[in-house]
């Protein structure tokens, strides 16, 4: 939701500052500024609307700032309109601090108003700057202590906040602070770092912690000092990043996503096989025990945007196998729901960043109420893995694109390993099943590496309809679950309006928005419902839509009868069909927003991470 990075070392600052923005880009790119402090120039201050590459020609690669320590911050904005004035980061009115921020403070209203009755004069819209403003009227009231200041005014503002601060006062160091949005520490060779994430610092040192809810830490070129919410000194566990830096890089691809999409087999290979061993499947990470997991009442699967989506798949799946009750709900709806949780309800909570706040807050909320909390997490170490009483990494590795595709692949695969270990000691499924669906799961990278194989068919298609202003994905059961998130990757990259729709309920309204040229992308791989599906689409067609199908290689000559445009996939395992399924889908996405020459790796309007309510 907005990428924050900050120095102290040995070298020019401004020129790491802004690669380390680079790389922090996709989490926000409305515009870019960055603060750099030295003894000589005093306190410089660069910012602009825009892409990172408008800033770093406004400082000349970095070159047009001196001193060997600053904040940078690329922001996606919440309060006040993406211009110059309301880019990060916000001075004091006396210019003597500088602030950047992830998050929203929530009154900040009730502080811009007593501040403006003490006198203060207010450049921009946004929240952040009464965090600049605030710092600087606390400093005066205690004779110019930044470090009093800086308690005072964490003590004041309400929300979600990673905080850098840099003062003139403080010369060889700069602060930070963190409450509901990530921000991590990183120890470099008389270099030391805060950052969003590790894709920004990673390339100078993988020797990181993580700051908790109410730290505060002092950071100079040689030691960050971190005390907790009472000024207390705290001793910080510090974690080794051992990522393959190259996978945070576009290797030659012309989009992150595309890059992504093909690298879905290997990171579900890297997610299936340490918890695949002689046809079994096994969750060493996992605490639950056998009796906790016969003794299950209830799985609430929470989470937002495709990650939700995974969640509805796992619906259909987990209670086919498990024979028990299993609710899925949007984060951001079930923190307000009143939901039924209580102590036996286990809550799987699933987030691709691990910092999404509805979700967090979800997480919390589940937790209040007595339940018992396993997330499914690919950044290892973010906040809501660190909240969970289990948690389930996915192995996709750094994913930069916006639109989720290795994610969601490996979210999903793990959620039906999750069910089938589950079934397995509950006694709901049988051992041929198990057998079936545990060889399956072994096939499904190779699966996948067959469809990436023949992408031309789905260009084509994409050529003939990227100029669509409205398509309809329909499907039943697993594939209505399915054309949510084709419907979604559609409408986040090419920014067509699409719906996706149970196919079966249509007639009940929606069909009346069916008429000649109408796009429908028909999805046909649940075989159980497949007549059904197929009566739907015949529905549509009279209607004058336009149809492209999806279905399985079994059922491509009974849709071939009824449909010109067919795509298929393999057979597999009913219940892992959707992970096939899904690649043609984000692949017909890539190309009609490759076709309409959108901004693919970050659409307009959205972030990476949403670590805002
Ligand atoms: C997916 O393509 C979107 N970028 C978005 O819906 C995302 O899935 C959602 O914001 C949840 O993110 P998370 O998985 O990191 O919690
Ligand atoms: N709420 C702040 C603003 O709108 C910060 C947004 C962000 O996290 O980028 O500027």
């Amino acid at each position: 939701m907005c990428g924050i990075v900050g120095y102290a070392g040995l070298e020019q600052a401004a020129p790491i500052l802004l690669d380390g923005l680079e790389r922090l880009e996709y989490r926000g790119y409305d515009s870019a500024g960055i603060a750099v402090l030295s003894e000589g120039k005093g306190l410089q201050l660069r910012k602009t609307k825009g892409r990172l590459k408008v800033l770093s020609a406004l400082v000349d690669g970095g070159k047009a700032l001196e001193g060997r320590m600053g904040i940078g911050h690329t922001r996606w904005a919440t309060h006040g309109e993406p211009n110059d004035v309301n880019s990060h980061p916000h001075l004091s009115q006396n210019g003597q601090i500088a602030v950047v921020h992830n998050g929203i403070i929530e009154n900040y209203l009730e502080i811009k108003e007593f501040l403006v009755s003490k006198g203060v004069h207010f450049c921009s819209d946004t929240d952040t700057e009464v965090v600049a403003q605030l710092l600087e009227y606390f400093c005066l009231q205690n004779g110019g202590n930044i470090m009093a200041a800086v308690y005072t005014v964490l003590d004041r503002i309400e929300g979600a906040y990673a905080l850098g601060i840099l003062c003139k006062d403080l010369p060889d160091s700069f602060i930070a602070a963190r409450k509901d949005a990530p921000l991590l520490l990183g120890y470099g060779e008389n270099c030391k770092f805060i950052a969003s994430d590790v894709t920004a610092i990673i390339k100078h040192t993988r020797d990181v912690s993580y700051m908790e809810d109410g730290e505060v830490a002092v950071v100079s070129a040689g030691e960050i000092k971190v005390y907790d919410a009472l000024g207390q000194p705290v001793e910080k566990e510090h974690s080794f990043i051992d990522w393959d830096v190259s996978a945070a890089e576009k290797g030659g691809y012309a989009h992150f996503m595309f890059k992504e999409i093909m690298e879905q087999p290997e990171a579900v290979r890297k997610t299936v096989s340490p918890r695949l061993k002689d046809g079994r499947v096994c969750f060493e990470e996992l605490s639950l025990s056998e009796d906790y997991i016969r003794g299950l009442k209830k799985i609430f699967i929470v989470a937002c945007g495709s990650s939700y989506h995974v969640g509805v798949v796992a619906k259909y799946n987990m209670e086919r196998l498990l024979r028990r009750p299993v609710d899925v709900m949007l984060a951001s709806e079930f923190r307000y729901a009143d939901p039924l949780v209580d102590q036996d309800t286990l809550v799987i909570v699933i987030s691709q960043s691990g910092e999404t706040l509805d979700t967090m807050a979800a997480l919390r909320e589940a937790k209040k109420l007595g339940a018992r909390i396993l997330s499914v997490v690919n950044v290892v170490g973010s906040s809501i893995a660190r909240e969970s009483d289990d948690v389930l990494y996915t192995w996709a590795g750094p994913e930069i694109a916006v639109a989720t595709t290795k994610a969601y692949s490996t979210q999903l695969v793990l959620l039906d390993m999750l069910g089938l270990y589950f079934a397995d000691i509950i006694g709901s499924v049988s051992k041929e099943e198990y057998a079936r669906l545990a060889e399956e799961l072994q096939a499904l990278p190779t699966k996948m590496e067959k469809v990436l194989e023949n992408t031309e068919e789905i260009k084509y298609l994409a050529s003939r309809y990227f100029n669509h202003a409205s398509v309809f994905y329909i499907g039943r059961n697993l594939d209505y679950a399915l054309g949510l998130e084709g419907s979604l990757k559609l409408k986040e990259i090419s920014y067509i309006h699409s719906e996706a729709y149970a196919s079966g309920e249509l007639k009940h309204g929606t069909i009346s928005l069916i008429e000649d040229g109408t796009l429908v992308v028909a999805l046909g791989t649940y075989t159980p419902l497949f007549d059904k599906a197929l009566s739907n689409i015949i529905e549509v067609k009279a209607r004058g839509a336009d149809i492209v199908a999806l279905t399985t290689e079994s059922r491509r000559g009974d849709m071939e009868k009824t449909v010109e445009n067919v795509l298929t996939v393999p057979d597999t395992h009913i219940i892992l069909q959707p992970s096939l399924g899904i690649v043609p889908l984000q692949l017909f996405a890539y190309y009609v927003a490759l076709q309409r020459g959108c901004d693919i790796d970050k659409p307009r309007n959205l972030a990476k991470s949403v670590t805002v309510e």
